[in-house]
């Protein structure tokens, strides 16, 4: 009888899925035939057992392996029916620039449309590129203007505190005539808050050639203006950077008299975009470069700062934070 069922089980075939199912109950379910006939072993005589029992067994696993042969067809089965090449994908949402990017992109391709070329440099610095070389020595009271982090306890490497690091290994390299570009991460020792964070983003900018003069800067910058907000009015007011010598902060005019109206934060009038100045002869003899012949403009402004004005941000610290639907926002740009 067991070799009957046996025979059967091996060559059944299951046409749907409710049918294997039917087939398990048979076999396998409480009241099925293989519980049945392990009831019936212990009834069995003695002499027959063991034939009974490797009989029984092998009818089991031949159940067994019937179901698991039978389920492996039914999900290939499933899985061709999934494979419809045809179908369209998944919509895939596209990434978006962060706005830092953009506007650095953008910062960078108007100075690079009058020549201006990009140097880089690492966020690691030591003292002498950050500090001594830019006119400001050991104890000097204008390296608190730009609270640092140290690395470790040598006092000699830190995070840059601007991207003016970078001008100064690049005349230490170079020769003038020079037009640069330096952006990149910059690091200070601030309480975070709304308007300042540890963490932000500068464009410097570096000029050296023979007669550069301040008329020079004023109409660079006043070109730049002019291509990042539209029509504008800028203002140069006197300021101090030990770098720099005169220096200036410029701000621009944000108001309705602007072209870009449209765009205010919060207030109008004056409102500061970057520092500016001539650069200190003192810097220059600093990396070998002839004061007297040469003499060149420097500039440097935080991005972030530009983005809120641009785009009516309020609040610093939404640039590092990633919320999806802060950046999302950005996508058309
Ligand atoms: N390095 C200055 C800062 O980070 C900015 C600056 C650059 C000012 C060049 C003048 C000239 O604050």
């Amino acid at each position: 009888k067991i070799d009957e069922l046996l025979l059967q089980v091996q060559s059944f075939k299951a046409n749907s899925p409710e049918e294997l199912e039917q087939f398990r109950i048979q076999y396998n379910g409480k009241k099925g035939i293989l519980n049945d006939l392990f009831a019936q072993f212990k009834s069995v005589p003695a002499q027959e057992k063991k034939e009974f029992g490797l009989r029984l067994n092998t009818l089991k696993q031949a159940v067994a392996q019937k179901l698991e042969s039978s389920k492996a067809t039914e999900s290939a089965q499933n899985d061709a029916d999934f494979k419809d090449l045809t179908r369209p994908s998944y919509p895939r949402p596209l990434g978006s620039r962060h706005p830092i990017s953009l506007v650095r992109n953008r910062i960078l391709e108007i100075f690079q449309s009058i020549g201006f070329s990009i140097a880089d440099g690492p966020e690691i610095e030591d003292d002498w590129h950050n500090f001594s070389a830019l006119n400001m020595p050991e104890y000097h009271p204008a390296r608190d203007m730009q609270d640092t982090f140290f690395i470790e306890t040598n006092p000699d490497i830190l995070l840059r505190t601007h991207t003016s690091s970078v001008q100064i290994r690049y005349m230490e390299q170079n020769q003038p005539p020079m037009r640069i570009l330096s952006p990149g991460r910059v690091f200070r020792n601030e309480a975070i808050s709304s308007r300042s964070h540890c963490i932000f983003h500068q464009i410097e900018g570096l000029y050296i050639d023979e007669n550069v003069s301040f008329a020079d800067l004023k109409q660079t910058l006043q070109f730049f203006t002019t291509e990042l907000f539209g029509k504008s009015k800028i203002r140069l007011r006197p300021s101090y950077f030990p770098f720099t010598e005169p220096s200036a902060e410029v701000d621009v005019y944000w108001g309705l008299e602007t072209e870009t109206d449209y765009r205010i934060t919060k207030g109008t009038g004056w409102l500061e975009i970057m520092g500016c100045g001539m650069v200190d002869p003192a810097v220059l003899e600093n990396v070998g470069i002839d004061s007297n012949r040469y003499s060149g403009y420097a500039f440097g402004m935080g991005i972030e700062r530009i983005v809120m004005l641009l785009y009516q941000m309020g609040d610093i610290r939404m640039f590092f934070e990633n919320d999806k639907r802060m950046l999302e926002q950005f996508k058309a740009l």
